[in-house]
């Protein structure tokens, strides 16, 4: 490799064949998801009405590798391996000695990582006779990437949008109707989870917590629709690992072993999709004496779920209608504040992800939105690529990682996860140049008050699946 490369390209065979499935490799258990009616825990026959059965076995999976079927791997080419870069130029405007690369999954048609998940999710339901798939989404990348793989496999896409994003976001709302789909701002009177906050909270911004509430009800009420989650379940997980699959192999080809891997999380996917692959090489090679990357997720401090979340069994969503799953939370009630990182406003966050944060293994921040937009804008201007204001807390987190490096000496090789670009979010970032937008911390009271809601579980780590 020249000195001077920036990109780290991959041909089409190189795209991975299978997803890496952690399980197997975690010193630990995982705590079973619970039925939200009897908080025991849940079998396979509970998650039938939602999800089609390949799901529910890739969910419950410990299996190492899981093939990808090839109807998935042929609409992955059109945009699989995504590229990998190293940001010279960022670099070289922050005079550090680290290394930065990042891994870009905006060159998807949808703009983001999400339909890496959406893709196998619309597959594998269209095989099973599902006839129409309902969800909810925040920004609008997870909506417009599920209605882009419906329109692939021929379902209906219902989308439950949380309003804030709704209003703040009318184009991703287009591009969705674009891909077929019908978009609702949550809450909504088309549910009675949506009727039931209209009633206590008319002007209600939602959240995606009542926005899940929503989309599981249309799913569980109709008997040809299922349900589709674009974050936070071991399966949607599982799927976004050909992100660190391909991650492994490009820094191989930089010659380079990353220091940190750094990925924003909502409900853990990207960031999932990018360190699993890495933290499991670390598991595996547990005794070599060989030290694994450190695994950084990053947060808003407005939804600051892993850094001051409890870890505990909570409801997925606010009606309390989807499963309960053991998870940093900030109870299932927790509304936060309308930032511009839609897709980072959710109260948990993924199992996979919050239990190795509980054991360890991996590493939280949570930072501010100004902040996040002035690492937005560096990167812009030095990259040329206009980030996602959710991916950009990651970028935040890598620009202070590389400051800090500058300050200590240190060279570290630093790799982002660029999980999407932020040509939808020009509203956001129009609200920054003008000086308008705000800066939010979550008052801990108002946590404490939402965590005080938490249900009382009876299960221990013995019951563990
Ligand atoms: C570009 C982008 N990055 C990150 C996220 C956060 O979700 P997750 O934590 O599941 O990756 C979203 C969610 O909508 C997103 O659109």
């Amino acid at each position: 490799m020249s000195d001077s490369t920036v990109k780290f390209i991959l041909s089409e065979k190189d795209i991975p064949t299978t997803w890496y499935n952690i399980i197997p490799d975690l010193p630990f258990q995982m705590m079973p998801p619970l039925h939200p009616g009897t908080l025991q825990p849940m079998n396979p026959g509970d998650l039938s009405r939602l999800f089609p059965m390949a799901v529910i076995e890739q969910e419950m999976s410990s299996k190492p590798e899981i093939d990808i079927p090839g109807e998935v791997l042929d609409v992955y080419r059109l945009w699989r391996p995504s590229p990998l870069f190293r940001a010279r130029r960022l670099e070289a405007a922050l005079r550090t000695p680290a290394r930065i690369y990042y891994k870009y999954e905006g060159v998807s048609p949808a703009g983001s990582h999400k339909p890496n998940t959406a893709v196998a999710q619309a597959y594998y339901n269209k095989r099973e006779g599902t006839r129409r798939l309902a969800t909810e989404t925040g920004a609008g990348q997870w909506g417009s990437a599920l209605a882009m793989a419906c329109s692939f496999f021929g379902l209906e896409c219902s989308v439950y949008m949380v309003k804030v994003s709704y209003d703040q976001k009318p184009y991703r709302r287009a591009l969705m109707q674009a891909y077929g789909a019908d978009v609702t701002p949550s809450p909504s009177p088309k549910t009675a989870a949506g009727r039931s906050i209209l009633a206590a909270s008319p002007d209600s911004p939602g959240s995606l917590g009542i926005a899940i509430s929503e989309a599981v009800e249309d799913a569980a009420t109709h008997d040809d629709t299922k349900y589709s989650l674009g974050s936070v379940l071991n399966h949607v997980l599982l799927h976004q690992t050909v992100i660190g699959q391909e991650a492994q192999l490009q820094m191989e080809m930089a010659g380079e072993k990353p220091d940190y891997v750094v990925g924003c999380c909502g409900g853990g996917s990207n960031f999932g999709g990018l360190a699993l692959p890495f933290v499991g090489e670390t598991l595996k090679t547990k005794g070599s004496g060989r030290r694994g990357p450190r695994a950084i997720a990053v947060e808003p401090s407005a939804c600051p779920t892993l850094t001051r979340g409890v870890y505990a069994y909570d409801y997925g969503d606010t009606a309390k209608v989807a499963p309960v799953a053991m998870m940093y939370t900030l109870g299932h009630g927790f509304v936060p504040a309308g930032i511009h990182a839609g897709g980072l406003r959710y109260h948990g966050d993924s199992p996979l992800v919050s239990a190795l944060f509980h054991h360890g293994l991996i590493e939280a921040r949570a930072v501010k939105q100004l902040p996040v937009f002035e690492a937005a804008v560096l990167f812009a201007r030095s990259e040329g690529i206009l980030p996602a204001p959710e991916s950009a807390h990651a970028i935040r987190t890598a620009i202070d990682l590389a400051v800090e490096a500058r300050e200590t000496g240190a060279d570290p090789a630093i790799l982002i996860g660029l999980s999407g670009h932020g040509h939808f979010d020009l509203a956001a970032y129009d609200a920054y140049a003008a000086g308008i937008l705000e800066d939010y911390e979550h008052p801990q009271d108002e946590i404490d008050r939402a965590i005080a809601e938490l249900p009382v579980v009876n299960i221990t780590a013995g019951e563990a699946s």
